[in-house]
């Protein structure tokens, strides 16, 4: 199943932070932000991915995550030049996509919560466009999803002044082969971005949306911000430190979803030296060993 990672932009927001290295490369806790959005892929069973980013930040992101295999997974990647909208990730990876059924995530967000991976399994085993959207105190922020009163979504609004709804779109989306043609059909928007709402209103036209409300059970963070990229890191701490359990682990994601087996990643565990990443591989290592 394919995949993009969308982890360009100017990270404006985040100066002087972004001034010399990219956003979605800072950490959320123990990790690069990456791993969170790559994480999700992997646990929906997604192994071969796309990572679009800026030209100045791409040799950094084959530093890291070199072309996948370590992971099992297939990475490969891509530029935007211009921060000219979400939809571009389409275009840029049309090749990559070659038609089928893909899966985009936007590479600062963080989710969390039992089952993650199979909500976005069965949203790639479906039809059209599927968004997926959670309930949120500042909708003002995002891309706004209303809902009418069969529970069919009614409008899309993109950072509205007044919310129809408090639910708000979240940077995961499946789109099907016809991305690409939609998205360059769009007319950028007042903020001079081709528009990811306006991309899934095609699709809600003609009745091939869907939107996937995620519930209760699971947090979710745009670390677009200092405070967010500060809570979702609290978060990440909190989780990892109450359960013991990392979160967006890749070599244990890798490991459970059969994309790597034992051994592979023994020398993984074994690579990662005297860090408490490292002697957290090696207890899922022993753990795994005994089962
Ligand atoms: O995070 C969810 C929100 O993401 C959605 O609710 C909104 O509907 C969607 O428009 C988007 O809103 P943002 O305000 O976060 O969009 P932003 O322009 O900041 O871009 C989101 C991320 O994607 C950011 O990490 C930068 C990256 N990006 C953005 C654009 C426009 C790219 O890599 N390329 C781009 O062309």
């Amino acid at each position: 199943m394919k995949g993009i990672i969308l982890a360009g932009g100017t990270g404006s927001r985040l100066r002087p932070v972004t001034l010399a290295v990219c956003k979605q490369l800072l950490p959320v806790y123990d990790k690069p932000m990456v791993f969170y959005p790559l994480s999700v892929l992997m646990l929906a069973g997604i192994d071969d991915i796309l990572l679009i980013s800026t030209p100045r930040d791409q040799p950094l992101f084959q530093h890291l995550l070199g072309d996948g295999s370590h992971l099992g997974i297939r990475i490969g990647y891509a530029v935007q030049d211009h921060p000219g909208g979400l939809p571009q990730a389409f275009t840029i990876g049309a090749d990559h996509m070659a038609g089928e059924r893909t899966a985009m995530i936007l590479g600062d967000n963080v989710f969390f919560g039992e089952g993650m991976g199979a909500l976005l399994t069965s949203a790639m085993l479906g039809r059209g466009a599927v968004g997926f959207c959670t309930r949120v105190t500042d909708p003002q922020r995002y891309g706004v999803v209303s809902f009418g009163a069969d529970g069919k979504v009614d409008k899309l609004q993109e950072k509205p002044v007044t919310p129809l709804s408090d639910w708000a779109m979240t940077g995961l989306y499946v789109v099907d082969g016809d991305a690409a043609a939609r998205g360059a059909m769009l007319k950028p928007s007042a903020r001079g971005e081709v528009e990811m709402v306006d991309l899934l209103g095609s699709y809600l036209a003609q009745q091939r949306l869907s939107m996937v409300k995620i519930g209760r059970g699971y947090a979710w963070f745009d670390a677009g911000t200092h405070d967010s990229l500060l809570e979702a890191s609290e978060f990440v701490r909190t989780v990892e430190g109450r359960q013991g359990l990392k979160v967006a682990c890749l070599e244990e994601i890798a490991l459970r979803r059969g994309f790597i087996d034992l051994d592979r990643f023994a020398v993984l565990a074994h690579d990662a030296g005297d860090t408490s990443y490292g002697r957290y591989l090696r207890a899922v290592l022993a753990e795994m060993r005994e089962a």
